[in-house]
């Protein structure tokens, strides 16, 4: 009898259409995201589900799934899956490293040179017409942070947070970094995380959400950064203390923030985030172009394959368990 498969959305690439020669496959077709009660549903009875990172893999779920075999999630991240719990039952989970990381850093930028310049604002004033309406145009006018001679501080210095490291460079700025463990880079020099925040113009996060990263950017770290400091966001919510951050955002403490990721997503519309004109906010898009999302995808079908050819998923967020 052929193994069932359950693929959590349509996924791009051309990879994906191969797994039906492998196993029955059922696909959600919508319309929005898969509600978890459906997930339950659908996943039932079957030997291997190819997920999203909308898409919670908690240890109830798995509970109720005695028959999965693997899972292979379209992210680099796997904060919304409980890894030990698969692990435990020997479940190999597949992700898709690597193919993001410049796209990734890409964003990052994207949204670190917005908030310095003001971009969002300045849209919003010529798009609601009022530019024409105060006609005006000054020295001062619009004016933001310079980016070149300022001081970058990546925390986390991964594959993402070192290609950011590389376009800052590029961008004539000096490059500090934290790693929870220490990390030679070069052209970073390497701080302990109180030392980057009192230095850096600019903060940018590159780690994963694990039960040690959250929060790890709370109130006091937020208080403890520079004055007038950018902060750029685009690895996971949980890691920044958000109602912190708004305060300091307010207040000017802080002079901007760039937000990709959210504690709570889809965001909530009265997240104090949202009111303020200081924060350039995207809906977790850092590897949001179509050729890297082809390329996770293929990435997610090749890992799928081989756990149902009975070989080790190429890309394994938990390899330990081919060899117990
Ligand atoms: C990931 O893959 O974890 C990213 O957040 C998606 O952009």
């Amino acid at each position: 009898m052929n193994r069932k498969v359950f693929v959590t959305h349509e996924l791009p690439g051309c990879r994906i259409h191969e797994l039906s020669e492998h196993c029955d496959v059922n696909v959600w077709l919508g319309p929005g995201l898969l509600p978890a009660k459906s997930l339950h549903e659908e996943l039932a009875g079957c030997q291997g589900l190819v997920c999203l990172l909308t898409d919670r893999i908690d240890r109830d779920l798995l509970d109720a799934m005695p028959d999965l075999e693997f899972v292979s999630s379209m992210a680099v991240g796997v904060d919304h899956v409980d890894v030990a719990a698969l692990t435990a039952r020997g479940i190999p989970l597949g992700h898709t490293p690597g193919v993001l990381t410049d796209t990734t850093a890409d964003t990052t930028f994207a949204l670190l040179l917005a908030a310095a310049r003001r971009i969002s604002e300045a849209d919003r004033f010529v798009r609601q017409g009022e530019w024409r309406r105060e006609n005006r145009w000054s020295p001062d006018f619009f004016t933001g942070k310079d980016v070149s001679g300022a001081t970058l501080g990546i925390v986390g210095l991964g594959e993402i947070g070192q290609a950011v490291a590389r376009r800052a460079a590029a961008f004539g700025m000096e490059v500090v970094g934290w790693n929870r463990s220490p990390k030679d880079v070069p052209g970073v020099e390497q701080l302990s995380l109180a030392a980057l925040l009192a230095r850096s113009d600019f903060v940018s996060v590159h780690v994963a959400l694990t039960p040690d990263t959250r929060c790890l950017l709370g109130a006091a770290e937020i208080a403890a950064m520079k004055p007038g400091a950018v902060l750029v966001n685009t690895a996971r919510g949980g890691i920044v203390d958000e109602p912190a951050l708004a305060a300091a955002l307010a207040s000017g403490a802080l002079y901007a923030a760039g937000v990709d990721v959210f504690a709570e997503e889809p965001v909530p519309v009265d997240n104090p985030l949202l009111a303020l004109p200081n924060v350039v906010l995207a809906p977790h898009i850092g590897s949001a172009t179509t050729r890297t999302r082809a390329r996770m995808a293929d990435m997610a079908a090749a890992n799928a394959i081989a756990a149902l050819q009975g070989q080790p998923m190429p890309h394994c967020a938990n390899p330990e368990v081919y060899t117990r």
